[in-house]
């Protein structure tokens, strides 16, 4: 794992976008391994400006993205489908037909799992996967005790999830209880993958997911084990960090990231 401590939730957003745009010009027809969440809107603004801009081109990308909640059809405005088309897919030139998102209205949940982990697979894997973290520690939502060998399948939500999402809904009781996900390996399998972490209440959770033992109790630790993960943190979420030293260090002496000190 690679630490990098920015200022402040906007210059951490940045250097995420920034990494993003240089992984799709390095290889146009990247497959990117998307994320939903508040953290990520203004990764995904960034995105779009630096497109305006000309700086990158989508036009070959495919994408999947970690998950959707069971019972929310796609064209339902608080699915993840709808917030990507809103923040990502209506504002670039991507094709939407490379875009893929579980379907959380399946009939049949056990099978659409297998479908969008064979659909990865087949695609040729994720090259780049973006991902948040969740109070509980999830990544997608591979919520606390998921196993750490887990592909995409479907699970029940924690109250802390309840709690971080539901005021995002309408009514906060129309927040499914369920989600389909990426399972902990499907993200491990990923070739690179970037967290990003911002503000107060991310603190804790950070300080077990990156400096903590590896267990199933904090999924985000299985992040240790992923061949190349970047954690991109602002100074909130940073604080309870013990080896914020050695972390800037190596983010100001290692010449990979010259061009984003
Ligand atoms: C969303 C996802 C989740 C979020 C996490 C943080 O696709 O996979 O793991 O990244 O819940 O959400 P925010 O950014 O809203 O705090």
């Amino acid at each position: 794992m690679e630490i990098i401590i920015r200022k402040n939730a906007d210059a951490a957003a940045d250097l995420v976008a920034k990494i993003t745009v240089k992984a799709i010009c390095q290889k146009p027809n990247l497959t990117l391994g998307l994320a939903t969440g508040r953290t990520m809107e203004i990764v995904y603004d960034k995105i779009v400006e630096m497109y305006k801009a000309g700086k990158v081109n989508f036009s070959k990308c495919s994408s999947f993205n970690l998950d959707e909640y069971v019972g929310l059809a796609p064209e339902d405005e608080n699915s993840y489908r709808s917030y990507m088309n809103k923040f990502l897919f209506d504002r670039v030139n991507i094709d939407k037909k490379k875009t893929n998102v579980p379907l959380g209205m399946a009939k049949d949940l056990q099978a659409e799992c297998m479908r969008y982990e064979k659909s990865i697979a087949s695609s040729g894997g994720i090259d780049f996967q973006l991902l948040g973290i969740g109070t509980s520690g999830h990544i997608g939502f591979n919520e606390p005790m998921s196993s750490l060998n887990s592909l995409t399948s479907v699970k029940a939500l924690t109250k802390a999830t309840i709690e971080q999402n539901s005021p995002l809904f309408p009514k906060p009781e129309m927040m499914p209880r369920r989600a389909i996900t990426m399972g902990v390996k499907t993200i491990l399998n990923s070739k690179k993958s970037v967290l990003l972490a911002t503000g107060d209440s991310k603190a804790d959770i950070i300080a077990k997911a990156v400096e903590g033992p590896l267990c199933a109790a904090v999924t985000a630790s299985a992040l240790q084990m992923h061949e190349h993960c970047i954690v991109v943190l602002d100074e909130a979420a940073a604080k309870n960090l013990k080896m914020r030293d050695y972390y800037d260090w190596v983010f100001n002496s290692e010449p990979e990231w010259e061009e984003y000190r």
